[in-house]
Parts: structure tokens; sequence; C-alpha cells
């Protein structure tokens, strides 16, 4: 593979490990992140970025054009986690949730397409997740926010027809990242009054158990560069069968039947 990519979230966990990969496969990797620091290898530019700036997206757009001279793909994967009922979220702390996921990732694909459109060519991965098409209790804003960027690529792959830019999503079940430490709990469920205090630990135990073990981000890595090096990029991939089968139930059962499942394996 030859080019160039932007990978958002690539200090650590799924993003590090595609940088690696790309870089590996030949490819020039400006690695972003709001730490700036990113695996070391040949072929990885560690760029210091915060995608809910939007003149900072466009200064490393800028900045990758003018040292390389193309942009061949992006790599969406910038995200963080927020926990807790929706009773017990507020306004603030769901926008916090929205920003990164959402609204960050709009910014960082913003800020590619002209530089896609004026060459032709481009290719769009976000990182999403089994969240998106799983609506998990206690991670409401989480699955919602994923669920809207996941809706969000697939409108976009619709509006780009045509011309030459690609774009599809993947959706990555449990893995082993910085993930789980970095997520944080809403001021009202770190509360003693929460109604939902003692599921909500619950919760918080299995949901953290089932990342740390995990699959390794090495594996999500494989799959986004998959979708990458596609001739046709495919709207959704879910790597590893099993959240594959999830993936097939959610669509085939009805919804109650679905919430209902949801419900006996997390509460
Ligand atoms: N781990 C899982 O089980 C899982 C499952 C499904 C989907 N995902 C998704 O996979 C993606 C990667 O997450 P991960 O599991 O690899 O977690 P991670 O190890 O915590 O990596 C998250 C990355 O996002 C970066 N980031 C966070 N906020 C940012 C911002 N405002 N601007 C720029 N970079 C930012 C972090 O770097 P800095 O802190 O240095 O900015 C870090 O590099 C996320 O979108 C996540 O939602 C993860």
């Amino acid at each position: 593979m030859e080019g160039t990519v932007l990978i958002t979230g690539g200090s650590s966990g799924i993003g590090a490990e595609t940088a690696r990969l790309l870089a590996d496969a030949g490819m020039t990797v400006y690695c972003a992140s709001r730490r700036g620091i990113a695996p070391e290898c040949d072929g990885i530019i560690p760029v210091t970025l915060d995608v809910n700036d939007e003149s900072a997206c466009e200064r490393t757009v800028q900045r990758i054009l003018s040292e390389s001279h193309r942009l061949d793909a992006v790599v969406v994967n910038a995200g963080n986690g927020i926990a807790g009922a929706i009773e017990d979220t507020s306004d603030e702390e769901a926008r916090y949730q929205l920003e990164t996921c959402l609204f960050g990732a709009m910014k960082t694909i913003r800020a590619c397409l002209p530089a896609f459109r004026a060459q032709g060519h481009g290719r769009i991965v976000t990182t999403t997740s089994v969240a998106a098409i799983v609506p998990l209790p206690y991670q409401g804003l989480y699955s919602a926010a994923k669920a809207a960027l996941l809706s969000l690529t697939e409108s976009l792959a619709i509006e780009l027809h045509g011309t030459g830019i690609q774009c599809g999503s993947v959706l990555p079940g449990d893995t082993a990242t910085g993930f789980t430490a970095a997520r944080k709990l809403t001021q009202a469920a770190r509360g003693e009054d929460s109604p939902y205090r003692a599921s909500l630990q619950k919760y918080l135990k299995k949901i953290e158990h089932d990342e740390l073990s995990g699959m390794a981000p090495h594996r999500i890595a494989r799959a986004i560069v998959r979708q990458l090096k596609r001739r046709r990029m495919r709207p959704r991939v879910i790597p590893r069968i099993d959240y594959q089968a999830i993936g097939l139930l959610v669509r085939l059962v009805p919804t109650r039947l679905k919430l209902w499942i949801i419900r006996l394996l997390y509460c």
C-alpha cells in the first residue's frame, strides 16, 4: 500500500495498532491525538490534535498536503465514553459524549473532504461500535453517539457516490484498550442517591471485564486496514464471528425481544 493517511485517536489502542499496520504496509501515517504521541515506527508522524477544534483539523490537513502533497485516506477513530443512567446524565455530560464521537468525527471528515475532492479520490473509515446497533444500558449516550456516527457514515456514502471518494465503518465489539480506564462516570451516577447505583455497579463490573478480556486492538486494526484496501468499501464491517452473529440477530428479532435479551445480559 502506498500513500498518506491521517488517523485520529492514534496515541493508543485501536488507532495506534492501525498506525503500525499501515506504516508497515508502506504508508505515511499522520497519527493524531491530543497527547500527540504515536508508536515509534518508520513512516509514523505524531500530530497533536484535538478533533473538537475545527481550525486545528483544517491546519492538520493543510500540513499533510504541504509535506506529503497528498492525502489518500482518513481513519476517524478518536473516541471516549461516559457511563451513567440517562436520568443521571446532564445535558452538559451528554454534549461531552457527542462532542468527540460525533462532532469531532464530522470536523475531521469535513477537513479532509476538499482535499479528497480535489484529488478525485479518498477513503474514509469511521470507527463506530457494536454499541451503535445494540443499545447499551448505562452507556445510552455512547450508543446514541455511535449510532449517529454510523448513520452519518452511511448517508455520506450515498452523498459521495460517483466522486471517487468512498466511506465505510468498522464496528468493534469489546476490545482491550485504554478506553476502559478513560471512561468517565456522570456526576449523578457517582452519588450515593442514584436509584441506579446497584444496577450500574453490576453493569460496570461486567462491561469492564468484557472489555479487558476482549479482542486485541490488532484484530480491529486489521479490519480497518482491510476496509482501506478493498476496491469497494463495505458500509459496515463487524470484526469477529460472534459479534457478526449479534449484528444479524439484532436485525432479525423484534425490537421488544432484542431489548429483553440486552437486559438479561447486562442488568
Ligand atoms: N475498546 C472498545 O471496547 C471499543 C469498542 C467499540 C468501539 N471503540 C471505539 O474505538 C475507538 C478507539 O478507541 P480505543 O478502544 O482504541 O480507546 P483508547 O485506547 O482510549 O483510544 C482512544 C483514542 O482517542 C484519542 N482521543 C480522545 N479524545 C480525543 C480528541 N478530542 N481529539 C483527538 N484524539 C482524541 C485518545 O488520545 P488522546 O487522549 O491522546 O487524545 C486515544 O488515542 C473509539 O472511537 C472507541 O469509541 C472501542
